[in-house]
């Protein structure tokens, strides 16, 4: 969601913060702005749509070395250059920028009015100026950390005082914001891709945190005004600058990476020889993984759809108790929470409200809850404090792909060494390793040759509905396949239990209809083909992902698809590929935004 850069150094500020915005604009977005201070005060550039129209407008920019720029997606107050950020106080003297909501936004409004303030947006944030204006006597600092105390909700915001061009201030309670301490530069970014390109030294800002950023370096306080000591730390290697290099667009490009993401989060972990893994970021001891009486997956999107893989896979393979839970649900049914259970926070972003809801939940109510996340130092890491970080790099793409591969491998990685302390012998344990360290190979045999999706595409562009359809393993796949589909092309679409097509789904097929079938072989093949069987006598086009070799499933199927073959519970990471492919190529040829969809954003940071 919303994107946040400022930049306050020895060098023009403008091409810097456009080109942050570019490096934030994956987390989806529908207008954007950017404020420098000129030698007359602040100078105000916004546009809806996107970066580039920005990037249009500003032109040259000034020459100005302070300055902050903002992607917004629209929740209070629709689309419009009005709404989108920065937004100035009354004397335009004062710009911010912000992400999150203000709760009690109406309640300050109404006050703010009645001294005569005249709003000229329909968002809460422009609040935010006009309090820190209200409270404002020649210290920046001060009317900061006054106005916040008036504030209800979340934020993380950048504030600009052209009374104080050597200065920005930034705040944070509940909207990540993190600094980079350059070389005579310093950066604010609401993520670290924004400011990777400048350094690798970085502050994580905490909630209830705000901070001074100079040339020369940042000063925490707390928002009670005390400071905070110093805690720099130095981003990882493997957080790289995104680039798309040879490929058309992230989503490809992070297709394709999946053979070498799910080796970077494997490696080091799992042990051929003591047929176990290493999870060093979970700290549990044998003893403490005996006495695992259940495990709780909670995500949301993609990162639910690798819980329940996880989730399928720790009854299989541990014998415990395993669930997935949709995170957004969770806390609002009040659940039970119990303190035998690992809770697992399943997250990519590492920012999602709603998981970070679920966390807060988990742990109000006594249980232990570790991440699952890829972006390193993320609220949610932070939060649980214990986890698997799945290493994946940045993910760019709205549509999540190698993320989804590598939060099953961290996933197969805590069952197998949960298995080992109860249900798995050595020999079974080396097993699983073996053919787990082995999936990057399949995945990238498959890779190399991805059959005819093409023709899968050319049915499913301008059909009115398409089913997606799998039993075990393969059910959150078929979830995951539609959701792809759903998100990358908007074709409307559903995946489903297999089984469960005849109560419902079956009503909607009719000649031609698209239901691709994800049927590797499991103990479920012949049930699964009675229902391939039922699909076809409604003249349905049936597409059958299968196991090479498999020459009934390929000669039952319209289009066959076949995959390596790996044991059943690994196969979701063979049979999602051509489901990502499909979505991709889909989008394609229907015009679609690839990367940013129309609506969604990737870190989802609003319940
Ligand atoms: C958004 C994204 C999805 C993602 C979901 C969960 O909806 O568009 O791609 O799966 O959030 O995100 P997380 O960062 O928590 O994995």
């Amino acid at each position: 969601m919303c994107g946040i850069i400022a930049y306050i150094g020895d060098k023009p500020a403008t091409p810097r913060l456009i080109e942050g915005l570019r490096r934030v604009e994956y987390r989806g977005y529908d207008s954007a702005g950017v404020a420098v201070l000129g030698e007359d005060g602040i100078w105000l550039r916004k546009s809806t749509g996107r970066v580039e129209e920005l990037s249009r407008l500003v032109g040259e920019g000034t020459k100005s070395t302070v300055g902050m720029a903002h992607t917004r997606w629209a929740t209070h107050g629709g689309v419009t250059v009005q709404n989108a950020h920065p937004h100035l106080d009354v004397t335009g003297r004062i710009a911010v920028v912000h992400n999150g909501i203000i709760e009690n936004m109406h309640e300050l409004k109404a006050k703010l009015q009645a001294e005569g303030t005249v709003f000229r947006s329909e968002t809460d944030t422009e609040i935010l100026p006009h309090l820190i204006r209200h409270y404002y006597e020649g210290d920046p600092l001060k009317a900061v950390l006054r106005a916040l105390e008036d504030v209800r909700g979340t934020y993380g915001i950048g504030v600009l005082f052209a009374d104080h061009p050597d200065m920005i201030i930034a705040a944070r309670n509940g909207s990540p914001l993190v600094i980079g301490l350059g070389e005579g530069e310093t950066v604010l970014g609401s993520d670290p891709q924004a400011i990777v390109a400048h350094t690798r030294r970085v502050i994580y800002l905490d909630d209830r945190e705000v901070a001074v950023l100079t040339r020369q370096g940042c000063q925490v306080h707390k928002l009670d005004g005390r400071k905070v000591a110093q805690r720099q730390q130095v981003l990882d290697q493997d957080w790289g600058l995104a680039e798309k290099g040879q490929f058309q667009n992230f989503m490809l490009k992070e297709i394709y990476e999946q053979p070498e993401s799910i080796r970077r989060c494997l490696s080091g972990r799992i042990q051929i020889d003591d047929g176990n893994a290493k999870l060093g970021g979970l700290n549990m001891s044998p003893r403490e993984l005996v006495a695992v009486g259940g495990v709780v997956n909670l995500g949301c999107g993609t990162s639910y759809h690798a819980g329940m893989v996880g989730a399928m896979a720790l009854e299989h393979l541990a014998r415990v108790p395993a669930r997935a839970e949709i995170a957004s649900e969770f806390r609002y049914r009040h659940p039970i929470v119990s303190r035998e259970s690992v809770y697992f926070a399943v997250s990519q972003s590492g920012e999602t409200a709603d998981t970070l809801g679920a966390v807060e939940e988990v742990t109000l109510k006594g249980g232990q809850c570790m991440g699952i996340v890829n972006v390193v130092g993320s609220t949610i890491a932070r939060n649980c404090g214990q986890g698997v970080y799945v290493h994946s790099g940045p993910e760019v793409a709205v549509a999540s792909t190698k993320a989804f591969t590598s939060q099953m491998s961290a996933l197969m990685a805590f069952t197998l060494m949960l298995a080992r302390t109860r249900n798995l012998s050595l020999e079974q344990g080396q097993q699983v390793a073996r053919a787990l360290l082995d999936i990057p190979n399949r995945v990238q045999e498959y890779l190399d040759a991805p059959g005819p999706i093409d023709e899968v595409v050319a049915s499913v562009i301008h059909a009115r509905y398409v089913l997606f359809l799998g039993r075990a393993f393969s059910y959150p796949v078929a979830l995951e396949g539609a959701l792809k589909l759903k998100e990358v092309a908007y074709v409307p679409c559903e995946g489903y239990p297999a089984g469960e097509m005849k109560h419902g789904p079956i009503a909607m097929l009719e000649k031609g209809t698209p239901v691709i079938f994800l049927a590797p072989t499991d103990a479920h093949r012949e049930k699964a083909i009675s229902n391939m069987k039922e699909v076809q006598a409604r003249g349905a086009n049936l597409i059958v992902v299968h196991n090479a070799g498999d020459a009934e499933m390929a000669s039952i199927a319209n289009v066959s698809i076949p995959i390596p073959v790996v044991p059943a519970y690994l196969t979701p990471f063979l049979t999602v590929l051509p489901l990502q492919l499909l979505a991709y190529r889909a989008g394609l040829a229907l015009g679609r935004d690839i990367d940013k969809p129309r609506n969604l954003a990737k870190s989802v940071t609003v319940e």
